[in-house]
């Protein structure tokens, strides 16, 4: 079983998107460990996306994603990391496939509606930048 850290990008909020992303996790069998909408202290979102740190696009991606709320969430299941990344789609939206959160829902990079650990590294990494052990639901969902 994996965690992945997924968060809903102000984008998704403020288009009233997040009821319709979350449905996609729930009835792929997905299970919600952790969810916290919040709007993203500048500290905690440079070293979220700390890789990206000399790219030209840094600090309007930074600007961005502390410029309103977000829903950050811990999300589990079987090889769930590089299932729910096939669930997002490319992360340019205009090269993700249809019937992919991005492919449906976004047209552009800067607005791509939704981030999602990218390797079991990553997941872990930023599951602990966003949570505490004791804010991740432990349970099991009935056969
Ligand atoms: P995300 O999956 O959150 O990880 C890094 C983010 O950087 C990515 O989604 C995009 O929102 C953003 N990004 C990546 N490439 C570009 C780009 N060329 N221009 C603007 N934003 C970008």
């Amino acid at each position: 079983m994996q965690k992945s850290f997924v968060m809903l990008k102000p984008d998704a909020v403020l288009r009233r998107l997040t009821g319709k992303i979350l449905t996609r996790f729930e009835e792929r069998g997905l299970q919600i460990l952790a969810a916290k909408m919040m709007i993203i202290p500048r500290a905690q979102a440079e070293e979220h996306y700390a890789e990206h740190q000399e790219k030209p696009f840094f600090g309007d991606l930074v600007e961005y994603i502390t410029s309103g709320p977000v829903l950050a969430m811990v999300i589990e299941g079987d090889e769930c990391i590089s299932l729910i990344r096939k669930m997002v789609g490319a992360t340019n939206p205009q090269e993700a496939d249809l019937g992919t959160i991005r492919g449906d829902f976004a047209i552009q990079t800067g607005r791509n509606i939704v981030h999602a650990s990218d390797s079991p590294a990553s997941a872990e990494r930023e599951i602990a930048l966003f949570f505490q052990d004791d804010e991740i639901c432990k349970y099991q969902l009935p056969d």
